[in-house]
């Protein structure tokens, strides 16, 4: 199946999010490359898609893995008329469109493990970094939105690190998915919840992403930089931040790190 500027643009024909595509056979960052054309005015709604990256990023300046002809590397300009405070939705918007979208080829096992994970049967599938840049007045000028989804890598393929904590659809469904018909159905969804974000705020992504998370209510560790934070998750406020409450019932509010449930 074409995988290719022109098979996406015939597809994406009157959509928003991919109104103009850039699509390369080779990149370093999907994500450096929106950047730098948002920094030169490229409009909201642009997509950037690689069909391999030798320099993909991942969160925590870790790398990401991104062999050619087997997955999805994307990125999308977003402009929305928010603060850059807001702009921490955005990944956990992200996170609900595309457990939407993997949810169609696997039917409930598909999670949302905060930050910005989504998991099939407990392994990672789906990766997602944003990027902003701030403006002068209260408005940020951009959100560049990355994500990268494991579609056709084999296990065999992934980095031995990685082996028992990620996963792909083909792994997970045995069969060999369309990257095509994905992507399209990925932007669609993407779509539907920029649409609902902006008009309706954060609530109905709260909700959305609570119901495909499998961590409230249970014990969490978080690691950031050294520091483990441990507690019962209670759920995600305004700014993205985890709400934990500690062994003492102290609530408290997390803003980054990697997250584990325990096991009890
Ligand atoms: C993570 O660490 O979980 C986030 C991974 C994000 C990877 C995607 S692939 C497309 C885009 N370009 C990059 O360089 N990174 C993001």
């Amino acid at each position: 199946m074409d995988f290719n500027k022109e098979a996406i643009a015939d597809r994406l024909v009157g959509r928003y999010i991919g109104n103009v595509i850039r699509f390369f056979n080779e990149a370093g960052s999907t994500n450096d490359i929106a950047f730098n054309l948002a920094l030169h005015g490229a409009p909201e709604g642009t997509i950037v898609i690689a069909d391999l990256q030798t320099k993909g990023k991942g969160r925590m300046k870790r790398v990401w893995q991104s062999p050619p002809r087997c997955n999805l590397y994307t990125s999308i300009i977003l402009r929305p008329l928010t603060d850059p405070a807001s702009t921490a939705q955005i990944p956990l918007m992200t996170g609900v469109a595309a457990a939407e979208t993997l949810s169609r080829y696997c039917p409930s096992d598909v999670t949302l493990k905060w930050p910005n994970d989504v998991q099939i049967r407990g392994r990672k599938v789906c990766g997602i970094l944003t990027e902003m840049k701030a403006a002068k007045g209260p408005w940020v000028n951009f959100v560049i939105v990355g994500i990268g989804i494991n579609i056709n890598i084999r296990k065999e393929n992934f980095d031995e690190s990685f082996r028992e904590i990620a996963t792909s659809l083909k792994e997970e469904t045995g069969k060999d998915i369309s990257r095509l018909d994905f992507a399209v159905e990925f932007y669609d969804y993407f779509e539907k919840w920029y649409r609902t974000w902006v008009k309706m705020g954060f609530e109905p992504i709260r909700e959305a992403w609570l119901a495909y998370s499998s961590m409230v209510g249970r014990q969490v560790q978080v690691v950031f930089q050294g520091d483990i934070r441990k507690g019962e998750v209670h759920g995600i406020d305004d700014s993205g931040a985890m709400i934990l409450e500690d062994e003492y019932g102290i609530i408290k509010k997390i803003m980054a790190g990697d997250a584990t449930l325990i096991r009890q």
